[in-house]
């Protein structure tokens, strides 16, 4: 298992953030995610440095859909990064949270009307327009609280990227933004114009998630510079933000290569002033949105062994106290992790085995086929770089409690989610049955 930020061995022992993940385990209980604090913040750092924050005025806005108890809020805001959420429930923890509101890009292809409201009232910076439907409903909203809305409009680019591929078809079938080849974007923009309440500054595109290349960024930014001049041109709009998304890549297994932040950062600023200077328009306020690779590799969850189940010359199942309901990205997109046995780092014996939840769905399968140390019952497994989209995407599915999120830092804990109890998980329910009258 690859270490990443502080972890650190000591004999055969796993630390994180100073802490054994043997003593996390005894003390808090499994399944139970650790989040590396420190590394979270060095990662915003290199953000906020590469991506010329200071100097260029540019901005960061942290993806909230990865990760976003109301601790990520406060840690966010500290960094001085931007947010972005997706619902009225990421939107209302960052409130809770006391993030400041101006500081908020409020995303969603279906942002109900409530949503919209609680975002005008609430006073966030920027909604990011995805469809007619939400322009209507925006205007409507600000004219009877006589406000104006600073907008971007999501535009779809033509570029599909993931992981190493990456398609340029001007596609259009997505449920996301406004599409530029059907002139769908040209006819948002000319309605535009009777909207009294709505100003837009900015346009956003997102092409993917879990990329490795910077080659379709280069594209994307080529086409958002292009189009910011276009729109000059042909609606006298200047747009003077533009948001280019998330989705940068992390390493999970031996087949991940990730370029590093400042990569991507450089590039991305040297190719906008490069294809700016070219097309003869001043470089507009940079936008980015990582999520994953704010917070993935600074997670990990601890599980008991429970029962191993060995199938001769088939394959040895080794079931946890956890799986498609603290972490559903390996049954959902077949996403690959890494692990290892907290206090058998280094031992000589290896296993192969296959990693199991304990849910009842065959397909809750954590690691397939994994060498591993000496495993035993009762022995605590870590699986590495679960940080993101582990327990934003958690669920009580057959009734599993949500683990505890505890951050780690130079020794020290600090418990950011209680684990939940089963009284918690039946609190919203009813204990009747509906009572039918009888007329006779
Ligand atoms: C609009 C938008 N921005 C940012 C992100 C964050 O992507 P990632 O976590 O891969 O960086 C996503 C992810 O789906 C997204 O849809």
């Amino acid at each position: 298992m690859k270490l990443h930020g502080n972890m650190s061995i000591q004999g055969s022992n796993l630390y994180i953030g100073g802490y054994s993940c043997l003593e996390l385990a005894q003390n808090y209980g499994t399944p139970l995610y650790v989040v590396d604090e420190d590394l979270v913040r060095q990662n915003c750092r290199e953000y906020m440095k590469y991506f010329k924050v200071k100097e260029n005025n540019n901005r960061v806005a942290y993806a909230g859909k990865a990760f976003l108890p109301m601790y990520m809020c406060k840690l966010i805001d500290e960094e001085k990064l931007y947010l972005d959420v997706v619902s009225g429930g990421e939107l209302y923890t960052a409130y809770k949270a006391g993030f400041p509101m101006e500081k908020i890009l409020f995303h969603g292809n279906n942002k109900t009307i409530d949503e919209i409201e609680m975002g005008i009232n609430l006073g966030v910076g920027i909604f990011v327009v995805d469809n007619y439907y939400e322009l209507d409903l925006i205007e409507r909203k600000c004219r009877e609280e006589n406000k104006t809305q600073e907008i971007y409009f999501r535009i779809t680019p033509g570029i599909e990227a993931h992981t190493h591929d990456y398609i340029k078809t001007g596609q259009i079938d997505s449920k996301f933004g406004f599409a530029l080849v059907n002139g769908d974007l040209n006819n948002a923009l000319e309605k535009l114009q009777n909207y009294k309440h709505i100003e837009l500054v900015g346009i956003h595109a997102h092409i993917g998630s879990q990329i490795f290349d910077i080659e379709p960024y280069l594209d994307e930014v080529d086409i958002m510079m292009n189009l910011v001049k276009k729109i000059k041109e042909s609606f006298g709009i200047s747009i003077k933000e533009v948001d280019l998304g998330g989705g940068i890549g992390v390493y999970y297994t031996k087949k991940d290569k990730p370029r590093t932040i400042k990569d991507f950062c450089e590039a991305i600023i040297k190719r906008a002033e490069r294809t700016c200077h070219e097309i003869g328009i001043k470089v507009p306020t940079l936008v980015i949105e990582p999520g994953r690779s704010i917070v993935a590799n600074a997670g990990s969850t601890l599980y008991t062994v429970g029962s191993i189940k060995d199938i001769k010359n088939v394959r040895t199942y080794v079931s946890v106290d956890g799986g498609m309901t603290d972490n559903i990205r390996p049954s959902l997109y077949q996403a690959g992790y890494e692990c290892a046995i907290v206090n058998k780092i280094g031992y000589d014996k290896i296993n192969q085995v296959t990693v199991a939840g304990k849910c009842c769905e065959s397909g809750d399968i954590l690691i397939t086929d994994t060498n591993i140390m000496d495993i035993q019952s009762g022995d605590i497994l870590i699986t590495a770089s679960t940080g993101a989209y582990g327990y934003s995407m958690a669920s009580n599915y057959n009734k599993i409690p949500k683990p505890a999120v505890i951050a780690v830092k130079d020794g020290n804990t600090k418990i950011i989610c209680k684990r939940q109890s089963y009284e918690d998980i039946i609190e919203l329910e009813v204990n009747g049955v509906l009572e039918l009258e009888l007329n006779d």
